[in-house]
């Protein structure tokens, strides 16, 4: 293994395969997604690279918002760490990255949805009730091929809850 750490950067259109690949490469954990859709999203994609590789992978869209009062949400999606690397704070600075980028649309809410909840809690995620994200999470759900009711899906839906400033006890 490199004794050297993964860089993260944001993705450009070479990266396409490899981030197809990456994703791919966990069918229990993430909703495959085809090269066309990974490179009409290409602008909302960080990758990490190590050593010329593309050893990591977080994305994110924006989900619809019916009520125009309120800025729309974002889905934080295809997190992926390359096995060998997992466990050493790269989905962690992914992820960071990935809500410090989307922070600044400010977005009414940022979301997952997760078959890993313990790694997204350390994170700052709170479960949230699918139910309030259901037109949200329509277009997603609505092609899936493996469950045939959100509500079945063991998929848990969470919400960043950034964690309070270190240093300044509330007054
Ligand atoms: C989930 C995944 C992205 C985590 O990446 P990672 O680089 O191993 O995670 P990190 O080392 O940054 O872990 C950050 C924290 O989460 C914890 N964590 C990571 N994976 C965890 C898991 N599967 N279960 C419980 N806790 C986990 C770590 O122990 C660490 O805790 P700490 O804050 O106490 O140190 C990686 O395991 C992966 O690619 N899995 C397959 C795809 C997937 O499940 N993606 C997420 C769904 S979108």
């Amino acid at each position: 293994m490199s004794t050297s750490q993964p860089v993260i950067r944001k993705a450009c259109f070479c990266d396409g395969p490899a981030i197809f690949r990456r994703i791919k490469s966990h069918p229990n954990e993430l909703v495959p997604r085809p090269i066309s859709d990974i490179m009409l999203n290409i602008d909302r994609f960080l990758v990490a690279e190590l050593d010329g590789e593309i050893v990591g992978t977080a994305s994110w869209s924006v989900l619809p918002e019916l009520d125009t009062s309120k800025n729309p949400s974002i889905e934080i999606q295809s997190v992926s760490v390359r096995e060998d690397l997992q466990k050493h704070n790269l989905g962690r600075r992914l992820v960071e990255a990935a809500i410090a980028r989307v922070a600044e649309l400010q977005p009414c809410q940022i979301i997952v949805l997760t078959f890993t909840p313990p790694f997204f809690a350390r994170l700052g995620f709170v479960p949230v009730s699918k139910e309030t994200l259901m037109y949200k999470l329509y277009k997603g759900c609505m092609n899936c091929s493996k469950y045939d009711s959100p509500f079945t899906c063991p998929e848990v839906a969470m919400a960043y809850n950034p964690a309070p400033p270190k240093g300044n006890p509330p007054s």
